[in-house]
């Protein structure tokens, strides 16, 4: 089966061709992060009609990269949430047009699914059951992930994502957007131990995050501190070294919690050098399998899509003729997928 993805839920118009003898046969990536950032973040009307004008040019090129035609694909895979209504809605009725048009199946697919599900993209796939940390510029949760389709929410943020954290902290010191290869970037001249900063929730037990008290934490250094020499560099520093081993604490204690060896890294503040070579440490230290996608699989991408949406349509799901764009959609009300047997 060969299965067009197409995701459009914020500022990054994907498109891919997965096939499921060939894996990922093609796939195109147009990124309007430098569009937004003249504002100094995501204008949700300018992204949509971006999106209008990228969606088929990009598809195009996907269908030449891997040699075939429109006709040849079995099924189309669209992100249909959580994200920005309009920007959705763009790929939600193309992908469903385009289905019909082929007299193909379309299926919706949640957006956290295929970040979830990026791993898999990679030559040396996590085996499963695993736990993995889904982090991204809207979401930050720990899930646990049994198999393709069954997945357990351990905890989720109760404000601030962590993409947004470093989303906004960037903006505040001056640094541009988006936000987290800019504090990266920043943080690389920076000495992380020069300002204290809190590593939130870690006190208590739990697998819950909260990055909204480091934010304020952060206003309050630069506030006293702006002036001094090389303080952009160092609270950029600081802040990324207080996230990491803050998601490095929650991480450990999911896996002691689960039981389980293997952890993935998914989503946009997966690209984080920092963050994954400290999951790595972790890894080798406590004996967990870490993997996680490559740099540009971290980030919003028609690839993922076109994957968790081969996987639905192969387990037999496929929507009725309807254009769903859902902007908010709790994981947790994702329908599982049904198993070979037919159960769910
Ligand atoms: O997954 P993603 O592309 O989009 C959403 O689903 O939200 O994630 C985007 C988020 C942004 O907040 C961006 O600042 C963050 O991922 N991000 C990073 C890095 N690259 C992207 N955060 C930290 N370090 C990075 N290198
Ligand atoms: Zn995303």
């Amino acid at each position: 089966m060969r299965v067009l993805g197409i995701e459009t839920s914020c500022d990054e118009t994907g498109v891919a061709i997965y096939d499921g003898e060939l894996g990922l046969m093609a796939h195109a990536l147009y990124s309007q992060a430098h569009i937004h950032a003249e504002y100094g973040g995501v204008v949700p009307e300018i992204a949509s009609r971006d999106h209008v004008r990228k969606l088929l040019p990009l598809l195009d090129d996907c269908l030449r990269q891997a040699g075939c035609k429109r006709s040849d694909l079995d099924g189309v895979a669209y992100t249909s949430g959580p994200g920005l209504i309009g920007a959705l809605l763009v790929g939600a009725a193309s992908g469903r047009a385009i289905a019909l048009s082929l007299g193909v199946p379309a299926v919706a697919v949640h957006h956290m699914e295929g970040h979830l599900l990026a791993p898999l993209l990679e030559a040396d796939p996590p085996e499963f059951p695993f736990v993995a940390l889904l982090v991204s510029g809207g979401h930050s949760m720990l899930v646990e992930v049994r198999r393709i389709g069954e997945y357990r929410v351990l905890g989720e943020t109760l404000d601030d994502a962590a993409g947004e954290a470093f989303d906004k902290t960037a903006k505040l010191l001056g640094l541009g957007y988006p936000g987290g290869p800019v504090v990266a970037r920043a943080a690389e001249s920076g000495d992380p131990d020069k300002y204290r900063f809190p590593r939130p929730m870690t006190d208590r037990p739990g697998l819950e995050f909260s990055f909204s008290g480091l934010k304020t934490h952060t206003r309050n250094l630069w506030n006293n501190h702006s002036g001094e020499e090389n303080a952009q560099a160092d609270i950029a520093a600081g802040f990324q070294k207080a996230v990491v081993e803050t998601m490095v604490i929650k991480c450990r204690r999911a896996m002691q919690e689960t039981r389980s060896s293997q952890l993935v890294i998914a989503g946009g503040v997966g690209a984080n050098l920092q963050l994954r070579e400290a999951l790595s440490r972790a890894g080798e230290k406590y004996g967990w399998g870490v993997s996680y996608p490559r740099i540009e699989f971290c980030t919003d991408n028609g690839a993922m899509i076109a994957l968790a949406g081969y996987h639905r349509l192969l387990a037999g799901e496929s929507e009725p003729k309807v254009i769903r764009a859902r902007p908010r959609w709790p994981m947790k009300e994702l329908d599982p997928l049904p198993t070979a047997e037919g159960q769910v």
